[in-house]
Formats: structure tokens, sequence, C-alpha cells
């Protein structure tokens, strides 16, 4: 099965420096390079244009949400396909779609260097239009409950603060998605980039304390990116207006207090369940 891709982008060698230290880039798993001998942008044509085939719906899974085999010329990776038609109609996100936040979470994500969310496309499939996720073989070997309680783990830290820039409202131990070279990714990000402070997380172990240099850099990163354009046209296609500012009014509040946010007091601060 398909290993995630890695990212390539604009400032390959402050991402390199961002990224959590004591990741291995062995082999072929490197920033901007190659995987499974196909580049980021590679995965994403091919989750594009690749045949679909649905092999079963995930069992815990609130949503249509589809686990898929994705075919091209010469390349088979496993992928989830979550179709807007299964998506249930949630009263605190009225507008856009599921599928569209989590398409705004993978731009976001992949112009910060985070590369927390997994290659994502918005296609058409066997159940109508929707989203189509690189599958990530996680390490089954890790310890998530143990996982989501670290501190010094860098790229949990760095989930941390792309959560609270996207006011991820789902955090749960099981969209962790540890890989065996230590990187970290995470999964369905329907939920975020509402316009109220939102934040519903398992990972509040650095509620209040500074944010590390790198996360700095990579947020001024992404605000240069939304005021110059480029960000906010890609998120413009899937966020509102009002979600759009709220999402720049929190890179505000985030680089001028340069802390990790506190829970909200009139909402729940940890997902139910938390697994
Ligand atoms: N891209 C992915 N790679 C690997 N596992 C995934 C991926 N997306 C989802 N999963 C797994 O499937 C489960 C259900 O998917 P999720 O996106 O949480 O669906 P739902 O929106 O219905 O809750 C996740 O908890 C995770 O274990
Ligand atoms: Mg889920």
């Amino acid at each position: 099965m398909a290993e995630p891709a890695a990212a390539d982008g604009p400032a390959p060698a402050e991402r390199a420096e961002d990224a959590a230290p004591g990741v291995a880039h062995h082999g072929v798993v490197q920033h901007g390079v190659v995987q499974h001998g196909l580049t980021e942008a590679e995965v994403l044509g091919l989750l594009a244009d690749g045949e679909l085939t649905v092999h079963g719906r995930l069992a815990d899974a609130s949503n249509a949400t589809l686990y898929c085999q994705i075919r091209g010329e010469g390349s088979t990776a496993a992928c989830v396909y979550k179709p807007v038609v299964g998506e249930r109609p949630l009263w605190d996100f009225p507008d856009g779609t599921l599928a569209g936040r989590e398409l705004a979470a993978y731009a976001l994500s992949r112009q910060a260097g985070w590369d927390v969310v997994p290659p994502t496309v918005y296609r058409d499939g066997p159940y109508g239009p929707g989203m189509c996720q690189l599958w990530i073989e996680a390490d089954t070997t890790v310890d998530l409950v143990a996982l989501a309680r670290r501190t010094d783990h860098q790229g949990l830290r760095q989930m941390a603060v792309f959560d609270a820039v996207v006011n991820n409202a789902d955090r749960k131990i099981g969209h962790l998605l540890p890989v065996p070279d230590g990187r970290l990714y995470g999964c369905d990000h329907g939920v975020c980039f509402g316009v109220e402070y939102k934040l519903r997380t398992v990972l509040w172990q650095w509620r209040g304390k500074s944010l590390p240099e790198p996360s700095i850099r990579a947020l001024r990163r992404l605000r240069e990116s939304l005021d110059s354009g480029s960000l906010a046209g890609e998120l413009a296609c899937w966020l509102t207006p009002a979600e759009l500012t709220a999402t720049q009014q929190r890179l505000e509040l985030l680089l001028e207090h340069k802390v990790h946010p506190l829970p909200p007091s009139d909402w729940p601060a940890v997902p139910w369940p938390p697994i």
C-alpha cells in the first residue's frame, strides 16, 4: 500500500529545519523529493485522475468514509474517499462542505510546510464529488494514547499549532497517524475553520506555553501567503469570506501573543469520545 507522500514547497531549507528533530528522512522520504517514485504532484495527479474503486466503508466513521484503491498508469495507492452526498448536515457548519474544508486544511498545512495532512484532492467518484486522500499506512506499534500525551514530540506540537490555526473541532486520538519514519500525519479535518473559537482537541499539553520559533516562522509564512493572495485564493474556493477572515484573525492572534491557545470556556474542549 501507499506510503505518505513528502511535500515540496516554497522554502525547502526552512521546512527541513521546521521538521521534527529525530525524524529520519531516510531513503526516498524527503521534502520535495519522491516516494514510491512519485512526487507529491504526481500523487495528487494519481488521486485526481486515477480510477477509484471502493473497497469498503470505514466501520467507525460518522460520515460516508470509504476505503478505496486508486489506480493510475503504472501506480496504485490506497485512499480515503468521502463523497459530499454522504455528509450529515451540521448545525454549526451550515455553509460549504466537510470535503471542502478537508481541502482547505490540506492547502494550509502544505503552505506552512507542516505536511500534517496527507495529499488530498477534490474529485468526482462513484458516489459523486468528494474528497479523496492518500491512505497513510500508520505505524501500528505506536501506542496512540501515549503518543497523544507526549510533550516532547515536535511533530505533535506542530499539529497542535496547525489545529489552532484551522480551529479544529475534532482532534481525536484516532485522528493521529504516525508513520514508521517518525513523522506524524492527521486526518479528518472536515470540522475545521469555524468562525467561532471551537478548538476541541486531545492536545492541550502546551496550552499557554510559548510557541516554538519554527512555528512562529511558519505562521508568518502563512500570513504572507494569505495576505499576498496565493493561499487566500485557494481557501476561498472552500471557505466562506467570514471563515477566511476568521482564519486570518486567528493567525494574527497567534503571532501577537506567540503562545498556544487556552481551552475555550463555552465549548467542550475535548472531543467525545476522545479516541
Ligand atoms: N488518510 C488516511 N490514512 C489513514 N487512515 C485514515 C485516513 N483517513 C481516515 N483514516 C482512518 O479512518 C478513520 C475514520 O476516518 P475519519 O476521517 O475520521 O472519518 P469520519 O469523518 O467519518 O470520522 C480515522 O479515524 C482513521 O483511523
Ligand atoms: Mg473521524
